[in-house]
């Protein structure tokens, strides 16, 4: 099975993962997609009945570079206390710009998720704190970005079938979701703030000059992933949710050097709070859809 990216056209390439796909998880019918950042990954557990397919087993579906971080998409049912269900497939592990794939590959699964049904997309990641007044472990919902990713998702020929050549970026981060996410949080008693999410190639984290060159161009927060997901989603014509967990303040913010290990222990230290999030978000489209098919 070749995995060359430029070997074949991208939607053939899309239809294959999305036939793949289909046939596994049979009459099952995903309206919301998630992609699950670090330390997020177990929020597939609250999913019912689930349907799981390793990366490895679709067709030019990017895989890891880091090892330990095998990809999985979990296909499983979210029911709200009343009942209402919602079908959702989740990103376990999402591949980087930064292992060396490149942006239309690192976008694919997102793509094939929107043409199997997903239409909504739950955005997740971990990132740096930008804005002074943040503090980690705070959960903020994206409400605008700022590419600063050397290329573009959609740089080169453009599928009409997939969506227009010049794609409107006003409403990235769609209001109505944005403003059920912050009604959520506020029921569940958190202070949720919006923000803009600046997305940077990485592996390296920020100098402080350039963390603050971020604030001065209206950043809150930064990370390396997520934008480009955003744009192809919109491409696309799938509305998205942006929740960032801030892990760290970044460079230069405290004077402490940045680690890995920081991020990884502030994203599971507000795991239970952050999954809940999103689980209560589901809630909430699951009887959004039982009222659509009325
Ligand atoms: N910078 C970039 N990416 C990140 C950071 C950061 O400080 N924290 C988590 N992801």
């Amino acid at each position: 099975m070749t995995r060359d990216t430029l070997s074949f056209p991208l939607y053939d390439q899309l239809h294959i993962a999305v036939a793949t796909i289909r046939t596994r998880i049979g009459e099952r019918h995903p309206t919301v997609g998630l992609v699950l950042g670090s330390g997020l990954g177990s929020f597939a557990d609250r999913l019912v009945a689930p349907m799981v397919l390793d990366y490895s087993e679709i067709p030019h579906f990017p895989i890891s570079t880091v090892t330990g971080h095998a990809g999985r998409l979990v296909i499983g049912d979210m029911v709200s206390p009343a009942g209402r269900r919602v079908t959702c497939m989740a990103m376990q592990g999402r591949v980087h710009f930064y292992e060396g794939h490149d942006l239309r590959r690192v976008t694919l699964p997102i793509r094939t998720m929107i043409l199997l049904g997903a239409k909504t997309l739950i955005i997740t990641n971990a990132a740096g704190g930008v804005n002074p007044s943040l503090s980690p472990g705070e959960l903020v919902i994206i409400n605008d970005h700022i590419n600063l990713f050397p290329e573009g998702p959609l740089r080169g020929d453009n599928d009409e079938r997939l969506g227009s050549r010049f794609p409107d970026m006003t409403r990235a981060y769609n209001p109505e979701l944005r403003a059920l996410a912050l009604r959520v949080g506020k029921g569940m008693g958190l202070a949720l703030r919006e923000g803009v999410y600046a997305g940077l190639p990485g592996p390296s984290y920020e100098t402080p000059a350039e963390i603050r060159m971020l604030g001065i161009m209206g950043a809150d927060l930064c990370g390396m992933s997520t934008v480009p997901e955003v744009i192809v989603a919109n491409h696309q014509g799938a509305r998205v949710l942006g929740i960032s967990c801030v892990t760290n303040m970044a460079a230069g913010l405290t004077g402490a050097p940045l680690s890995h290990e920081e991020v990884t222990e502030t994203a599971n230290r507000v795991r239970k709070t952050f999954e809940g999030l999103v689980e209560k978000i589901l809630w909430e489209l699951a009887s959004e859809a039982t009222h659509d098919r009325r």
